[in-house]
């Protein structure tokens, strides 16, 4: 950097009248024929001057030169002018196309929107702004314009994926399979990759439709393929997160069996930590209730209004709350039974109303207005509220696995509480619990059987959550390095765990920016630290994401139809899942220009070239 500044101060004023150059943007320019020399040196500039134009001018008195430089130097600036926009209106028009099939993709819309949004771009303009309609109409958005767009955005979040996999540390993957309505099984890989830095990068690494029945050496072919491709080496992947279907799960024939049979074959020197999606964990906890015969007859009494009380207003918009719920129930049902806890608050509140409706429709409400029916549903609410709460706690990306499972336990410890109270009949934070007991005798309101739930629940929680337990000194190491004991940590680290926790200003920092912060101030002398929480950022609590990539993927499938292909498809949910990446539009607009600009006229990319003269 200081080596060119000197350079370009190196260019002297009494040039332009000597050799009839000027200083344009980095570069010596000859105001005669245009051509900029590459190095600023007065032996390239006088050389230039002498071969090229020295005879045409050299009878010039220092006047006349100075008079002629001044000329040259305005046409050079109108020229430039005028050249800058007609570049920039081209370029401006070929990012916006990128700009728009990026909005298109992340909408979910199909590609031919574009052509729609041009005939209304083109008619806004006719009115607004008359002048701008060749720009304006410059900017293609037919439906291949958008198509290809399309794959190129992908492209290039693709290729920047891969520039960052080669800082990676360490790295996780989330792996889920679901079915569309037709049945074509989807499989989806998202990446969590950790830098030296300690930064973490979040994106879809593949995604593939799977036809026929998948095995699980289909899915880890697959898998080792996205990997593979991306030029990841398989010792630094540290985390795999499945939904837990067996598939999956299998020990030997199951994708976790073979990804750490190919780390064996591979001679990986560290472990794969598996984990089972938490949140489809907290889900399987929620069966363990017992209490489906409540959500069934909920669910009947629902499709009945449904389907005949539509017009009633009061109905209304508890059924567009309904409607949201039940839309797709076939898909991961036990998850969904969760977010139906809205729904059964809903009836809940309602249920005075909805059972003089059924009885205006000539139906027998008597289960329906039982002590002890309402009583489970009470029970039911409260519970599938707590537990839809923590769901939301667990969601959304990004998360870091410690925090998750510091969500759980809370809940679990929660759990015990609750338990307690509901012994001694007091359900204090089980609002609708209470407002039924309110309602009813004492002596009706079963404690003690809710109070068991409640037991078997936490007990359901701490069976499921075992492999998290089993973690703990890792998350603690992440959470609070400061508490860990150092003998139970594993001997590689116990040195450098030691002079960290005895470090007081490392102790401040720690104070001061908090744990989520932290490892990135641990200092490059504890090298195991380091790897340690990038191995632990990297880590993957839930599938969520896969299963947020496939709702878009359902609904960009019914708006394009048929007419989509698998690479479209690819492209369309790389775009649209994008987080940590952003397409680099100046590349993929400099690229274009390159490919089809006339060799000999222009240079691509950075280079500045001016016309020449006639
Ligand atoms: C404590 O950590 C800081 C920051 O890394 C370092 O500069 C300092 O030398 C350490 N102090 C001791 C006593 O090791």
């Amino acid at each position: 950097m200081a080596k060119r500044k000197a350079e370009n101060r190196s260019f002297l004023d009494k040039w332009e009248a000597e050799y009839l150059f000027t200083y344009v943007k980095d570069k010596p320019v000859c105001l005669v024929c245009g051509v900029n020399v590459a190095v600023s040196k007065e032996y390239n500039i006088r050389r230039h001057y002498e071969t090229k134009h020295h005879d045409k001018y050299k009878d010039l008195d220092m006047t006349q030169r100075s008079q002629k430089v001044e000329e040259m130097k305005r046409s050079l600036v109108s020229q430039q002018n005028m050249f800058k926009k007609a570049t920039s209106q081209s370029e401006a028009a070929v990012k916006a196309s990128y700009i728009v099939a990026a909005e298109i993709a992340k909408s979910a819309r199909p590609f031919n929107e574009g052509e729609f949004m041009k005939k209304c771009m083109m008619k806004v303009c006719d009115l607004v702004c008359p002048e701008k309609k060749q720009a304006f109409s410059n900017v293609s958005l037919s439906r291949n314009t958008v198509a290809d767009r399309t794959c190129d955005l992908a492209t290039n979040l693709y290729d920047q994926l891969m520039e960052k996999g080669k800082d990676f540390v360490a790295f996780s993957l989330a792996v889920d399979e679901s079915c569309d309505a037709s049945d074509t099984a989807q499989l989806s890989v998202f990446i969590r990759g950790v830098d030296s830095n300690l930064c973490v990068t979040e994106e879809l690494l593949g995604f593939k439709s799977m036809h026929g029945t998948t095995t699980g050496k289909e899915i880890f072919e697959e898998v080792s393929k996205c990997v593979t491709e991306i030029k990841l080496p398989w010792d630094k992947l540290v985390g795999l997160t499945t939904d837990g279907a067996p598939a999956m799960c299998g020990k030997k024939s199951g994708l976790v069996g073979m990804v750490r049979e190919k780390m064996r074959e591979e001679n990986c020197a560290g472990e794969l930590t598996v984990y089972h999606c938490i949140i489809h964990q907290e889900a399987l906890c929620a069966k363990a209730l017992k209490m489906e015969h409540v959500m069934t007859t909920v669910t009947q009494v629902v499709n009945f209004i449904r389907a005949k009380g539509l017009n009633h207003r009061q109905f209304k918009s508890f059924l567009e709350e309904c409607g949201s719920e039940y839309a797709d129930v076939p898909y991961h049902t036990e998850v969904r039974w969760l977010s139906r806890g809205k729904v059964l608050n809903r009836c809940f509140e309602l249920r005075e109303e909805i059972c003089q409706f059924l009885e205006t429709k000539g139906k027998d409400t008597a289960e329906l207005r039982e002590q002890k029916f309402l009583c489970e549903l009470a029970f039911l609410c409260d519970i599938s509220s707590h537990l839809d709460a923590l769901n939301l706690q667990l969601q959304g990306r990004g998360r870091i696995i410690t925090d998750m499972y510091a969500a759980v336990r809370a809940f679990k410890t929660k759990l015990c509480l609750w338990e307690n109270q509901m012994l001694q009949g007091n359900p204090c934070h089980f609002p609708c619990c209470q407002s039924i007991k309110a309602q009813i005798s004492t002596a009706v309101f079963p404690c003690a059987q809710f109070a068991e739930k409640l037991s078997v629940l936490a007990a359901e929680f701490s069976r499921r959550f075992a492999d998290f337990d089993a973690q703990k000194c890792k998350f603690e190491l992440l959470s609070n390095p400061f508490a860990v004991d150092v003998e139970n940590a594993p001997t590689n680290i116990q040195m450098e765990l030691i002079e960290l926790q005895c470090n007081d200003t490392l102790k401040s920092k720690y104070d001061a920016v908090g744990a989520a912060q932290f490892p990135r101030f641990i200092p490059d002398t504890m090298p195991q630290l380091r790897t340690q929480a990038a191995q632990m950022l990297s880590m993957f609590g839930s599938t969520y994401l896969c299963e947020q990539l496939f709702s878009s993927m359902k609904m960009t499938k019914t708006t394009h139809r048929r007419r989509l292909n698998d690479e479209h498809l690819r492209s369309i949910l790389r775009i649209s899942s994008a987080q940590s990446l952003s397409p680099d539009i100046d590349e993929l607009e400099s690229k274009k220009r390159c490919q089809f600009d006339t060799p000999g006229l222009r240079h691509c990319q950075n280079q500045v070239s001016y016309i020449s003269k006639p």
